[in-house]
């Protein structure tokens, strides 16, 4: 479906909870008051927008959060949209990963975002207030035994995981393609970000890593490939290179709530029309909304916490 500046918006991810079983600093830094259970869309709820979302032209699916693996009903929310769609992946952040790796599976999941900003386990400890770095590599492990494809995600951070060695190594082992993404900013995490963010191109550069030629299909060209040291690296320069005029995707919160602009912080409610005739039309009213291009340049920064957005 087309959006006001002509581009095709055919990809939503759903955030089918706000709750997190992690606080990483630059997603959620700030605790955030409980939703009620009624406030949150359904099981059956989220199956109907996927099958809205797909009859109105959409052909691709992702589910987040929070941590979507948190969510109770996540298998037959996995199930029934992957029945609604054909292409459905989830980004989790792996926790409890090795509890639901064959299920999700089962349910039509093949393809997997597990966010892991280092190997290190006391550092991880650091970076995400508390989480168990065991866990989420027994997640990957069970992943990839369950014939997954794997993809990590690790947000690039000063002390953290600028040297890429480690997940590098890490990520290869596991036969994962790893990808580094440059910290978004949000009017919640200034102070984070200022203090750890770096430029994901220049950082690859000064570490001499030499670009892949080809950007691996990516057909956004979002993924840049970098190799280094006999290993490949996708480096997202999520804000420095400004992907907006090939932004294809939406966002529904788990309060179905749509927001047009991952940086946007207009966000309009949808949950009244899951389901009914006037779907598509309400969508491509809201798809004409959809800014040109982010305001971070100039300081506009998402009111909204990335943690319930999911991304
Ligand atoms: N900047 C960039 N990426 C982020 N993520 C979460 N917060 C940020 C941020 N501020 C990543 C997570 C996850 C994906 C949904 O986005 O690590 O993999």
């Amino acid at each position: 479906m087309l959006d006001g500046c002509g581009r095709d918006i055919t990809y939503a991810r759903i955030s089918v909870t706000d709750l997190c079983n992690l606080g990483c600093a630059y997603c959620k830094p700030r605790p955030v008051p409980k939703l009620k259970h009624e406030d949150i869309l359904s099981v059956d709820e989220i199956i109907a927008l996927a099958n809205d979302l797909v009859g109105a032209g959409f052909t691709k699916i992702r589910l987040t959060g929070g941590e979507p693996l948190v969510r109770k009903g996540i298998l037959p929310i996995a199930r029934g949209v992957c029945e609604a769609c054909t292409d459905v992946r989830m980004t989790t952040n792996g926790v409890l990963l090795a509890r639901y790796a064959d299920d999700l599976r089962a349910a039509g999941i093949t393809r997997i975002n597990v966010s892991l900003d280092t190997v290190d386990a006391e550092i991880y400890r650091e970076v995400t207030g508390g989480g168990e770095l065991k866990a989420v590599l027994e997640g990957i492990a069970a992943a990839r035994k369950a014939g997954m494809s794997v993809k990590i995600n690790a947000v690039l951070q000063r002390g953290v995981n600028d040297d890429p060695l480690p997940l590098t190594e890490y990520a290869a082992s596991v036969g994962a393609e790893l990808r580094m993404i440059e910290m978004m900013p949000f009017a919640s995490t200034l102070g984070y970000v200022s203090e750890k963010a770096l430029n994901a191109e220049e950082w690859a550069r000064a570490l001499g890593m030499l670009p892949v030629s080809s950007d691996g299909g990516h057909s956004d060209g979002k993924v840049k490939k970098f190799s280094y040291r006999g290993a490949e690296i996708g480096v997202i320069a999520a804000v420095s290179g400004n992907f907006c005029a090939a932004c294809n995707r939406i966002r529904i919160t788990s309060t179905g709530m749509l927001l047009p602009c991952l940086h946007g912080s207009k966000a309009y409610p949808v949950r009244d029309k899951i389901g009914s005739k006037e779907f598509a039309e309400y969508l491509r009213s809201l798809l004409a909304l959809k800014p040109l291009s982010h305001g971070i340049r100039e300081g506009n920064y998402q009111q909204i916490d990335m943690g319930s957005i999911g991304g």
